[in-house]
């Protein structure tokens, strides 16, 4: 069975004491043990998170929201999976749709970044999602697998313990819209289809399927119930209480403690 998810990505958000005072109250949250939670601060709260990880518990992982494409070298303004690595994270994300669609990032570009996470030993949750456009155009099933095709090469050779896929539909991302539980059961099977096409069924069935875009307590259950390994969560994370109820009310939903 995958194993159930829940990463806050906080993206540009909060400054150091902000994150002391987030990890504080986290600290005193009643959260689920059976339940892998994860946050990607900004990378100047990497330090402060790593070192209130232990405070909150050992199911809590250290996240990365983003990496060079490149290991070293003269590449101003980017970190390295390697560095990443250093500063404590377990895991990265790769190809969210804002690096895409703000920072023009190319499906070749999110293909090196994952490989160099993965070298690093990291765990990569690789983000796909499809516009409204493309939605509306009936092209979500050729969009998604193509994203899967191009970022995901067989030579990466990942398992369901390395690379965790995140189904985010663009036009559900800080909209306050969700999709339809129906839409994202329909998407999930999509793309374990294709996850079993390029890296075969035993290793599609076991990797995790998040789901992600305007996700909160009041509507993880729905997600959960229609297949999602867990959750992306962006607004919602960004206080304690809230990521908290999160991951209690998806755990509630799966029956984990
Ligand atoms: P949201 O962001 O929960 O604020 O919609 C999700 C994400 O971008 O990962």
């Amino acid at each position: 069975m995958p194993r159930s998810s829940i990463i806050a990505n906080w993206k540009m958000n909060k400054l150091q004491a902000e994150t002391a005072a987030f990890m504080d109250a986290l600290a005193v949250e009643t959260l689920p043990q059976q339940l892998s939670l994860g946050i990607c601060p900004p990378f100047t709260s990497l330090p402060i998170v790593r070192a209130k990880l232990a405070s909150v518990g050992p199911h809590l992982q250290l996240g990365a929201q983003n990496c060079a494409d490149a290991s070293a070298g003269a590449h101003t303004g980017e970190v390295s999976a390697a560095m990443l690595k250093d500063a404590g994270c377990s895991f990265v994300l790769i190809g969210h749709s804002e690096r895409r669609s703000l920072y023009s990032e190319s499906d070749k570009r999110i293909a090196a970044k994952l490989e160099l996470a993965l070298a690093q030993g990291m765990q990569a949750v690789f983000c796909i999602g499809e516009t409204q456009e493309q939605r509306d155009a009936g092209e979500t099933e050729r969009v998604l697998r193509g994203q899967l095709q191009t970022g995901l090469s067989a030579e990466i050779r990942p398992t369901a313990a390395t690379l965790l896929v995140a189904y985010e539909p663009v036009w559900a991302i800080g909209t306050g819209r969700t999709a339809a539980p129906e839409q994202v059961q329909e998407v999930l099977a999509i793309i374990r289809d294709e996850l079993a096409i390029l890296f075969g069924r035993p290793i599609a069935a076991e990797m995790s399927l998040l789901y992600g875009g305007s996700v909160k307590a009041e509507n993880i259950a729905s997600f959960a119930a229609v297949g999602a390994d867990g959750a992306l969560v962006g607004g919602a994370s960004l206080q304690a209480d809230s990521f908290a109820a999160l991951a209690r009310a998806y755990a509630d939903a799966k029956g984990l403690s």
